[in-house]
This record gives C-alpha cells, sequence and structure tokens, in this order.
C-alpha cells in the first residue's frame, strides 16, 4: 500500500520503489532519494598541472560538463591556448569519465574580433570570460576599460553568439569592498546592455540584492546569473567566525545576510535566469592559510550536497533540477544531459582535507556533517 504525504512543494511516496515524475522517493526501510538529470557546473576553476590532475575527478564524478575558467598563468588567451587546455584536462580525466570540459577565453585590452571568430570555429570555446584588471586571483591581465578597449570584440561576440561572463565588481581602490559588484553594475553592466542589448551576460556567482534585482528586471534568454553554494550559505560573518577564516574567503567577498536571503528566493524562485556555478576555485592550503591568503573556495566534492541543502531548507527541492540541469544548457543553447543522477539522504561527514604530493587542499564546510551525498 502506497502512503502519500503531502510537503509544501513535492510529493513524498512511501513504500514506492520508484515513481515517474516524482522527485523524491522512500522506500520502507530505506533512504529518501532524489533522482536529478545530471548537472552541468557553468563555473569551475581546474587550474592545470597537478592540482588539476588532483581536483578533476571531484568535478568529473558530479558533473556532466563544465565552463573552465581561463585564469590560469599565462592566461588563456586564444583559441589555440584553449584548445591545447581542453586536451590537458581530457588528458588527467580517468578513463571512463564522460565529463566534457567547455572551454572559455580570457578577454584582455588586445583581444582581436578575429580571435572572436577562431574560438566560434573551434567548437571548443563556449564563451568569453571579462576579468576587470586586479579584481581577482590572475586578473592581472584583464580589461582596464571595458566599452573604451573591447567594443569591437563585444560586438563581434554578438555576431557569433558567444556569450560574455562577467566578474561583476569594480577595482577601484576608492570603492568598498562590500559594494563594488554593485557599483559594477551600475557603471559597467548598464551602459553595456544599453549599448549592445543583443550580447548574452553571465553575471558570475552573484551575491547581492542588487545583482538579482538587475538580472530578474534584465531581458530572458540574454541576461543571466550562475550562483554558488557558498553565497547561498554563508554571510560575511563566516569570514571572522571566532578568528580569520581563509577557507571562508573568496570573491566576490561573502556579503551581508540580507543579500544572501534575497539570493536564496531568486534561485528557488524557479526563475529560468539562474543556474548553477560553483566557482569552485582550489588553491593550496599553505596558499590560503598565510599571511596574505588567496582568494577562492574549493567546494567541488560537497557543492550538489550543499545545493539540495539549500533548496530543502527554502522547501522547494522541486525547484532545484531546473536550477542544477536545465536552465544553463538552456541559455546557452546546448542540450540538457541526458543521464540522471542520484542524492540519497545519508548524512556523511565532508573529509578535513585532501592529501596530494603537493600538498593539501581544504573543501568546504570541512569536517561538517551534510545530510544529501550523491551515490557515485
Ligand atoms: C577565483 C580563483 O581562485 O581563481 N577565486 C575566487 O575567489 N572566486 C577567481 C574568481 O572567480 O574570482
Ligand atoms: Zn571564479
Amino acid at each position: 500500500m502506497i502512503k502519500t504525504l503531502y510537503l509544501p512543494c513535492y510529493v513524498l511516496k512511501f513504500n514506492s520503489a520508484k515513481i515517474e515524475g516524482h522527485y523524491l522517493s522512500k522506500s520502507k526501510g530505506t533512504k529518501m532519494e532524489l533522482t536529478l538529470t545530471q548537472p552541468d557546473d557553468w563555473h569551475l576553476h581546474l587550474r592545470d598541472g597537478s592540482l588539476l590532475d588532483a581536483v578533476l575527478p571531484h568535478s568529473a564524478s558530479h558533473f556532466g560538463r563544465a565552463i573552465v575558467m581561463p585564469n590560469l598563468r599565462p592566461p588563456v588567451t586564444t583559441t589555440s591556448a584553449a584548445v591545447a587546455y581542453r586536451e590537458s584536462i581530457t588528458r588527467a580525466l580517468p578513463a571512463s569519465s564522460n565529463f566534457t570540459p567547455l572551454m572559455t577565453l580570457y578577454l584582455t585590452d588586445s583581444t582581436k574580433p578575429d580571435e572572436i571568430k577562431l574560438a566560434r570555429q573551434s567548437g571548443a570555446v563556449f564563451a568569453v570570460k571579462l576579468y576587470p584588471a586586479g579584481a581577482t586571483t590572475n586578473s592581472q591581465d584583464g580589461v582596464t576599460d571595458l566599452l573604451g578597449k573591447c567594443l569591437p570584440v563585444l560586438e563581434e561576440m554578438v555576431k557569433q553568439d558567444i556569450p560574455l561572463l562577467v566578474h561583476g565588481e569594480v577595482t577601484d581602490a576608492a570603492v568598498d569592498i562590500f559594494d563594488r559588484e554593485k557599483v559594477f553594475i551600475e557603471t559597467v553592466l548598464q551602459p553595456l546592455i544599453h549599448k549592445l542589448p543583443q550580447l548574452k551576460i553571465v553575471m558570475e556567482h552573484i551575491t547581492t540584492s542588487d545583482a538579482v534585482r538587475f538580472v530578474e528586471s534584465s531581458k530572458e534568454g540574454f541576461i543571466a546569473a550562475t550562483v554558488t553554494p557558498q553565497h547561498l550559505l554563508l554571510n560575511r560573518n563566516s569570514i571572522f567566525q571566532g578568528g580569520l577564516q581563509p577557507h571562508n574567503y573568496c570573491l566576490p567577498v561573502l556579503k551581508r545576510e540580507t543579500h544572501r536571503q534575497a539570493i536564496v528566493a531568486a534561485v528557488t524562485s524557479g526563475s529560468k535566469k539562474f543556474f548553477l556555478g560553483t566557482d569552485s576555485a582550489p588553491h593550496e592550503k599553505r596558499r590560503k592559510e598565510c599571511p596574505c591568503g588567496c582568494a577562492g573556495i574549493y567546494n567541488a566534492p560537497v557543492a550538489l550536497s550543499l545545493y539540495a541543502k539549500v533548496f530543502e531548507e527554502a522547501g522547494a527541492l522541486d525547484k532545484l533540477e531546473a536550477f542544477t540541469s536545465f536552465n544553463g544548457p538552456d541559455f546557452y543553447g546546448l542540450p540538457r544531459n541526458k543521464s540522471k543522477i542520484t542524492l540519497k539522504k545519508n548524512p556523511w561527514v565532508v573529509p578535513e582535507s585532501f592529501s596530494f604530493a603537493f600538498g593539501e587542499i581544504i573543501p568546504m564546510f570541512a569536517g561538517k556533517t551534510l545530510e544529501w551525498q550523491l551515490l557515485l
């Protein structure tokens, strides 16, 4: 006999092995399960060399595809460099993996429109990344004046239908670090969309209610945003809780609680404009725990569990799959994945650290217990 328990946003059925069309199922004596179309990660730092070898298996076992950030040293500024980087990622993949890296180009003041044509022809490059010079890790070669220096390139991106991915912070030292996203929207993004309304833009890793409002009020299909687990679960208190917490330091920096709540409300609303982008950004422990620690949170091993936690706590598990698996490919004009993954309600403890020959990487929520576990 099947018993049905009605919860606000979904239906839980007991004693049922598999129920078509429902997200959650629980058989008697077994744990609750959540089956989703294979998610993709629309903002990921995979690094290169031994760091790439170390972190790639985590992303490859959780996600079908990922938009791979180009902020290597030297940055990936050309299509040929992007293709070479894609090959090194593919070589580093476990043999059984179907993971597909989607490459990006690092925009500079001197990027040429022809590079955008090459990018489109390559079939390997899916976006161009804007780092305002000096905004974040390895952004020293980034753009100093977007509309002044890059307009011909942006126009070519419209023609080639290649999206601009934006690190949305001004770098002006006179602007308070907590206001940099808001000021970027006002001084860079608004003029940009006014000038080039046909340009597809993803505001990456949004952190404020200002960004939520900007995206919500913009044209669907042209402006979207990725959202990280850290900006959904943590506020700026986490950087200072009980002492300085370098593993909660990322850019854009965590903001106050009201902003976090606005982002949670946006992603759990069911809007198609928001999708999963972990911004998983590994740095060795010794580069985080030092006098001038790097920005970046390593969340690839925990990201899916954390997103599920956010949606569950908001009573919106029925909206999770669109966020993790539909909105991203729909925006990029790519097919949705066909395969499925299963998350199980099975409390597990996040490792305190991952050790490699070169050193350690500390994951987000290290040592904490999470409820949802990916069945691998
Ligand atoms: C990223 C990194 O380490 O590459 N760091 C971060 O804090 N998110 C760069 C970035 O996305 O800003
Ligand atoms: Zn990033």
